[in-house]
């Protein structure tokens, strides 16, 4: 199986920019999966409720989920992206995955980062695990790694890849991401973004260091912190499937939870 994904510097507000860009790089490449960063469409420093409101799209009907889907039918792959999503007056920081066959389905992040809290509505749903016939995937969104129970929550309901779109601007997540799959024995491709947003008193720096990882914590690719990048890379989903870590050691079987 194909995976990859694009390390992007979107530009504050400009959607159909930043949209039309992602689509002419995703369609140079050859690949079954390809994950997005969060906020992808719409860049990530919101200054007002109004603002988030005015830029956030309905999913399936919005132009940006109808442009993934259009490029999913017509590239025959999957695609894992954020963007920000609008319910009536409620704003959520979403990720959608569509196909070839349409859309598939919206996570809406659990766990909001600092002024998000702000602008968007924690998740509301429960957190899902789809077939996309190469593998099982399942989504979370950037701090949502800080919470070791989603990782693990994903893995428990049969994920092989955790899709995890990102705006990281702290420095520790693409190591944790290592033991995420260590503990869970699944793949990770975390898309991040880089550049700097000042859209406020506050200037926001994003670290890039995307990554693609394995079962066993192997670091496949790791991007650059300072450019834009795509890449694909070959992975066996079924690595994902042996919970043995040796011959009397499985990691689901072997947890304690009477206790916990
Ligand atoms: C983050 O959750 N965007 C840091």
């Amino acid at each position: 199986m194909r995976v990859g994904f694009l390390q992007t510097f979107p530009l504050f507000g400009k959607k159909g920019e930043n949209v039309d860009k992602a689509i002419l790089q995703v369609n140079d490449l050859d690949a079954d999966l390809m994950v997005l960063p969060e906020l992808f469409n719409t860049g990530y420093q919101f200054t007002s409720r109004e603002e988030t409101v005015a830029l956030a799209e309905k999913v399936p009907d919005g132009q940006t989920t109808q442009a993934l889907i259009n490029l999913a039918r017509k590239k025959h792959l999957y695609l894992v992206a954020g963007l920000a999503e609008r319910e009536n007056d409620c704003c959520y920081n979403s990720a959608v995955l569509v196909g070839p066959d349409g859309f598939i389905a919206c996570y809406r992040k659990l766990h909001l980062f600092y002024h998000e809290k702000r602008w968007f509505e924690p998740g509301n749903a429960e957190l899902g695990v789809y077939d996309i016939g190469h593998a099982r995937i399942g989504m979370m969104i950037c701090f949502d790694w800080f919470f070791p129970e989603v990782a693990r929550y994903l893995a428990l309901k049969g994920a092989d890849i955790i899709c995890h779109p990102a705006n990281l601007v702290l420095p520790y997540c693409p190591q944790a991401m290592i033991t995420r799959c260590i503990e869970n024995r699944v793949f990770a491709v975390t898309a991040n973004r880089i550049g700097v947003e000042k859209r406020s008193e506050e200037s926001l720096t994003f670290i890039g260091a995307s990554q693609i990882l394995g079962t066993k914590g192997e670091i496949l690719y790791r991007a650059s912190s300072d450019q834009e990048e795509s890449i694909v890379i070959e992975i066996e989903p079924g690595n994902a499937r042996d919970k043995h870590v040796t011959a009397v050691n499985h990691i689901f079987d072997d947890r304690r939870i009477t206790f916990l």
